[in-house]
């Protein structure tokens, strides 16, 4: 196979793959109207060379196209009150050429977080001559410019943008669409281990590379989420929480295709890319429930497809949505378990609410809430706050009305 392989090949082609990053190859899927859900793919090794493995069930992806690719993949850094050193690290081991953008909603009044964020990332841009956008999200001309495109359901009820993750998201992306970035992902500041960050860009673009369609998700997954017990680390599997919401996503995505699976196992994915192409056509929720509302969006969405004109091309091209097992860890901030139950109940509530959630699924979901220990009589499972897609918003007139007003946005461009 590999003489075969090799005889194929020009001398450029074959020093083209020589390095590359070995990934298990997109062998099983599942499909629903356009969507191609893959399993989760292990990366095999972050480096190496073809030579030595060629097999049908890896996928090599030569190294030169991740490399190129960087250069149009946007990161977006939602920040809010982190430790400065977490920040800096994660800063630190975003590949070179992708441009970096943090989106701030750190405290401004005394202590002024937000002030030694300028300082640390201005000293990170001229130490290492990185492209690096930084705008907090309370900037009244940024507030402005989604207000007079019309795009109301970012702002509170004061004029201002909303606090939340999903928020800083959608800011992040209209700067990263500002930028011209064909790839968007992002990349939490309370990460410990820069290595990490490193590996899930990269992840990212070798995603990017195997998508066989411009709209494509890459969702990345962690075997193990270390946490310290009686002064050991612990190499706990990944995610509570998300078990919990990868069994009721996977029971959604069954009753639709009539076929039971298991396939999701990114439901709670912080970490995750899209092509400009499908981050500009989706709603973003808020809270911990945007990750699982991505899915429920899309298979909303196409199960009640009016066929316009956008969707025909995504029919015609389908949506990728990858899930990559990393190599590294996640290792990042703690927040206590009052974060975990909440991020439960909105990933649930998320669900529950669905207009294709079936009446026994709603019973599971209950179920399932009332054995975590919740009880159902104090809370309420609310519909999220979704924003709309920013393909509606008028870009150019956004743009200049964030240019002309902004307070807070510092640009720092490569020499
Ligand atoms: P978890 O990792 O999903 O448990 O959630 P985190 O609380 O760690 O938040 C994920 C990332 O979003 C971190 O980098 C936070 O600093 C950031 N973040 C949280 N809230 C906000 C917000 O209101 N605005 C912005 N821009 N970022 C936020
Ligand atoms: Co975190």
């Amino acid at each position: 196979m590999l003489r075969e392989i090799n005889k194929l090949l020009t001398v450029r082609d074959f020093l083209l793959i020589l390095y590359t990053m070995i990934i298990e190859a997109p062998i099983y899927k599942e499909i629903y109207g356009p969507l191609r859900i893959y399993e989760v793919q292990k990366v095999i090794k972050l480096d190496t060379e073809t030579e030595s493995v060629v097999n049908n069930f890896l996928f090599n992806v030569p190294r030169e196209k991740i490399q190129n690719l960087l250069k149009d993949l946007a990161i977006v850094v939602p920040l809010k009150d982190e430790l400065l050193i977490t920040l800096d690290g994660v800063l630190k081991a975003i590949p070179h050429k992708c441009p970096i953008i943090v989106v701030s909603n750190s405290k401004i009044e005394a202590p002024n977080n937000f002030r030694q964020e300028v300082d640390l990332i201005k000293h990170f841009a001229t130490l290492t001559n990185s492209q690096v956008i930084l705008i907090h999200q309370k900037d009244n001309g940024l507030a402005k410019a989604f207000d007079k495109t019309g795009y109301h359901a970012i702002l509170d009820k004061d004029g201002y943008i909303r606090n939340g993750k999903g928020e800083g998201m959608v800011v992040g992306l209209m700067l990263a669409k500002m930028l011209g970035a064909k790839y968007v992902g992002f990349v939490d500041a309370d990460n410990y281990v820069p290595g990490a960050v490193n590996e899930y860009v990269k992840d990212y673009a070798a995603g990017f590379v195997m998508s066989e369609s411009p709209y494509t998700m890459v969702r990345l997954h962690w075997r193990h989420k270390p946490k310290i017990i009686k002064k050991k680390i612990y190499f706990r599997k990944w995610g509570r929480v998300s078990e919990v919401t990868n069994k009721i996503l996977n029971l959604l995505l069954g009753y639709l295709t009539r076929f039971e699976t298991n396939i999701i196992a990114t439901g709670n994915a912080g970490e995750h890319a899209f092509s400009m192409e499908l981050a500009e056509y989706m709603e973003f929720s808020t809270g911990y429930s945007i990750e699982p509302y991505e899915l429920v969006y899309l298979l909303e969405k196409f199960t009640n497809e009016n066929g316009n004109e956008k969707s025909k091309d995504i029919y015609d091209h389908g949506i990728d949505i990858l899930q990559i097992e990393t190599l590294n860890p996640h290792f990042h901030e703690e927040k206590g378990q009052e974060h975990i139950l909440d991020m439960l109940l909105s990933s649930m509530s998320v669900i529950y609410n669905s207009s294709v959630a079936t009446e026994e699924l709603r019973t599971i979901i209950q179920e399932e809430l009332k054995t975590h220990g919740v009880n159902l009589e104090e809370v309420e499972l609310k519909k999220p706050h979704v924003l709309p897609p920013v393909s509606t918003i008028d870009f150019n007139l956004w743009k200049d009305t964030l240019l002309s007003n902004a307070e807070t946005l510092l640009v720092f461009e490569r020499n």
